[in-house]
């Protein structure tokens, strides 16, 4: 069943989102503030954001942040429409969104895009929804050819919180990689030789060590046979040595040094590596 669309946003992500709504059959109508972007889409094109509204109930905004989703719905009557917000934001600009829409009568959904523009439409691509779980059960299927869709809850900060949590993960990981790759290229050692044959493998086998530190985590329980927070805390000095050493900014690895050496003189030498979770959240200290 086609369903009339409405996007508002034709930057990369927006008209990536755009034209596989079109491919997937449904009539679409784009507004974007600076007229004339992505002519190649097959799309009816409004000159207002109020046009392009009155087009569709299902109006989908994805802008720079949201202030300027407000910016360019001041004034548009949203009596009856379903707005999904695929802006990038924070769940408590998430949850201001909906009151902000629920007073102007209108369903909201949040939504994170876990996905690059050119990954939306084909596989590997997926967008967690927060909010009106209705309005997400009646649109999921026109919402399903973008991206696997999954609804995270009522609480319509829930999926901006998740796609932080796993952009904070990612970030995470290209931090280790940056250093890593530093270090070796201090030395002359061939930076895509060995992440590909050496940095990739190691960093896939510790990621099968993150199921069991979430245990521990909710848990609250850290013991631990193999290395303990001590040993641990000791090799980061190390670490942060040798980069001076190759004359390698420690910048980024210094914050997690530090944060092991607080853990060890609270008294905590002794848990595991999944422990320094309780130095992160100001409620838990211990
Ligand atoms: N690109 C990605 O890989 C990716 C991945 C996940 C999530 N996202 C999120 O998707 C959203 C859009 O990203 P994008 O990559 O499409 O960014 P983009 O290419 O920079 O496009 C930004 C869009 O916002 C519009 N805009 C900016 N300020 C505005 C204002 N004050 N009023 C009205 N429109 C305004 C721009 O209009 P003009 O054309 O007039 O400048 C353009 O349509 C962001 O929240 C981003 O975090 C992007």
């Amino acid at each position: 069943m086609s369903e009339s669309v409405v996007v508002l946003g034709l930057g990369l992500m927006g008209r990536a989102l755009a034209r596989t709504l079109a491919e997937a059959g449904h009539p679409v109508t784009v507004w974007n503030r600076t007229p004339g972007r992505a002519p190649e889409l097959d799309v009816a094109r409004a000159e207002t954001p109020a046009q392009a509204v009155a087009a569709a109930r299902l109006v989908i905004a994805c802008l720079l942040d949201y202030p300027s989703v407000y910016e360019t719905l001041d004034g548009v009557d949203l009596e009856g429409k379903v707005l999904v917000n695929l802006t990038t934001g924070r769940p408590s600009e998430a949850r201001e969104a909906a009151g902000w829409a629920a007073e102007r009568g209108a369903e909201y959904l949040d939504g994170g895009i876990m996905a690059v523009p050119q990954m939306i439409g084909g596989p590997g691509a997926s967008i967690l929804y927060s909010g009106s779980r209705e309005a997400f059960d009646r649109y999921r299927a026109v919402l399903e050819p973008l991206a696997v869709p999954s609804h995270l809850g009522e609480d319509p900060g829930m999926a901006s919180l998740q796609d932080l949590a796993m952009l904070t993960g990612m970030y995470g990981q290209i931090a280790g990689f940056l250093q890593a790759a530093a270090l070796v290229e201090s030395q002359g050692v061939g930076v895509v030789e060995f992440t590909q044959t050496r940095l990739v493998p190691w960093m896939r086998s510790m990621l099968e060590l993150l199921p069991a530190w979430a245990r521990d985590i909710e848990a609250k329980s850290y013991a631990t046979e193999v290395s303990n927070l001590e040993i641990n805390a000791s090799g980061l000095v190390n670490l942060a040595r040798a980069f001076e050493e190759q004359g390698v900014t420690t910048e980024l690895l210094a914050p997690l040094r530090d944060l092991m050496a607080r853990r060890v003189a609270r008294g905590h030498g002794d848990q595991s590596l999944s422990s320094l979770f309780e130095e992160l959240h100001p409620d838990l200290h211990h």
